[in-house]
């Protein structure tokens, strides 16, 4: 598990191993933007504010990856120890 802050209201969320950063914020941001859940579309491409994902999508380049300003919240986590503030 591991915890993303949501920067506009300052909520921390916890997510568990079994479940996408996605899933765990749209219980309390029930608007927010996704279509596959895989990937691979980029509708969930949230921005970091801080924080180093552990990119699992399809879309971003190595270097977007390293620059670690954005991540789709369908399928990436946290790299181990990081705590992602999310631009939400
Ligand atoms: Fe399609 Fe996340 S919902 S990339």
């Amino acid at each position: 598990a591991f915890e993303v802050e949501l920067a506009e209201s300052g909520q921390v969320l916890k997510v568990p191993a079994d479940r996408s950063v996605l899933d765990v914020v749209r219980e309390v941001l029930p608007d927010v933007a996704y279509s596959c859940e895989s990937g691979f579309c980029g509708t969930c491409e949230t921005g970091l504010v801080s924080g180093a994902a552990e990119h699992r999508d399809d879309l971003l380049t190595e270097a977007e990856r390293d620059a670690q300003r954005s991540m789709m919240i369908c399928v990436s986590r946290a790299r181990p120890g990081e705590r992602l503030v999310l631009r939400l």
